[in-house]
């Protein structure tokens, strides 16, 4: 049984929700600070139902200072887990000003809160937007960084950021130094099994696994393929899809390593969150058909401005350092969808 406490921003969220799962399943204390601007509290109760225990819940924007040096006094954490952030690449370009207020200002606000409570763990949920194009697919954590929309830059000004601070406590040689793990996430899709919890996006989904779930249960109409003339076998883009549940469970295990020996002088390193298979757009709407034995109506359209290719990660970092790799595949992924959906044709209501 494992006592310790752990506060998660951003934990009402698609992939916070998950999160709150495994970690009330692995014996931690879960706290939650959410502004439950791009969620529902709906979620947690869904969290309640699978554990059978109940996250303690705070409605606050990381950004209010005085709020969470308040909670960080009353629950005394010990590692932070940092979902909570704007993810919509389109509103970032439109809203630059928002996504560098909430997610960076938000960010530098909570680690200096942290540090003045003393709490130098982090894990942060960051992504492999952060990298550059490259001409190899397969992506390696030292692969140059090159993110081109400001959400992207986001995300890495954040990384700078944290490491910064590491690289700071590492120059004064503190007794009680920094300790950080960049979860650079694939493409997370899927859902809880249970079909309680799951990705419930505001509007009309910019994603594509969501998208094509609404035009299976016949919420939207066709789906738009963003170009069939890529250099790919078959011309659609390729990514790396990773099952929501393995993503979280890569949450964990970044806790254990960043308690663990190679830790000990603290530090902050990057590591990528995918399967190292990358799937292309057809090959999604094949398996979905297959699972779902429903149609999908699917046009091709032009290309998305900014999309790559192909981009799959090299997750051998996070199996040396996190032992870490993944346990379910397509047909999990979605199965898992499919459930949610079908289970949860509104999303949270
Ligand atoms: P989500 O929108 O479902 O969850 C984010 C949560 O953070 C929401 O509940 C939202 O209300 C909360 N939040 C946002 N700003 C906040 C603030 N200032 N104060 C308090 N709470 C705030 O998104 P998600 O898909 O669960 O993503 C979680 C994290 O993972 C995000 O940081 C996102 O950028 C990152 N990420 C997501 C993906 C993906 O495809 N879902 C990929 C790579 C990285
Ligand atoms: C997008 C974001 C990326 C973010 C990631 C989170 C863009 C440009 N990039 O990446 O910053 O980290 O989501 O998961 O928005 N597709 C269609 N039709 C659709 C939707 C998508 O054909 O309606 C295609 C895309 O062209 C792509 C693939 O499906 O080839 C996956 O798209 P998506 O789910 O949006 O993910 P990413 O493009 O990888």
């Amino acid at each position: 049984m494992n006592a310790k406490t752990i506060l998660v921003t951003g934990g009402a969220g698609y992939i916070g929700s998950h999160a709150c799962v495994e970690l009330l399943q692995d014996g931690f204390k879960v706290v939650v600070v959410d502004n439950l601007s791009n969620s529902k509290i709906e979620s947690l109760n869904r969290v309640q139902q699978i554990t059978g225990k109940k996250p303690s819940f705070y409605q606050t924007d990381i950004r209010d200072k005085q709020a969470l040096a308040d909670i960080f006094a009353k629950e005394s954490p010990t590692t932070v887990i940092h979902f909570a952030g704007l993810k919509a690449v389109g509103e970032s370009c439109d809203k630059p000003q928002l996504y560098y207020n909430n997610n960076v200002y938000g960010t530098l606000v909570l680690t200096d809160v942290m540090m003045h409570a003393n709490v130098k763990q982090l894990v942060f949920s960051s992504s492999a937007t952060v990298y550059g194009e490259s001409s190899c697919p397969q992506y390696t954590e030292n692969f140059p960084l090159g993110a081109i929309n400001p959400y992207g830059r986001s995300k890495a000004m954040i990384e700078d950021i944290l490491r910064d601070l590491s690289a700071a406590d590492r120059n004064n040689q503190s007794k009680y130094p920094w300790k950080i793990a960049l979860l650079r996430y694939f493409n997370p899709i899927g859902a809880h099994e249970s079909g309680l919890i799951g990705e419930d996006p505001n509007g009309i989904p910019n994603n594509l696994m969501p998208y094509v779930a609404q035009v299976a249960i016949g919420k939207l109409k066709q789906l738009s393929i963003f170009g069939n003339d890529y250099p790919t076998p078959d011309g659609t883009g390729i990514r790396d899809y990773i099952h929501v549940v393995d993503l979280v469970k890569g949450h964990i295990n970044a806790i254990a390593a960043l308690n663990s020996e190679s830790y000990k002088c603290g530090g902050c390193n990057a590591y990528n969150l995918g399967t190292g298979k990358g799937y292309s757009v057809l090959e999604i709407i094949d398996a979905f058909q297959k699972v779902t034995g429903k149609p999908i109506n699917y046009k091709i359209a032009p290309r998305r401005s900014g999309d790559l290719a192909e981009c799959f990660a090299n997750p051998e970092l996070a199996l040396k350092e996190l032992n870490w790799k993944v346990e379910k595949d397509l047909h999990d992924m979605v199965t898992d969808t499919w459930n949610w959906q079908t289970k949860n044709p509104q999303g949270y209501i």
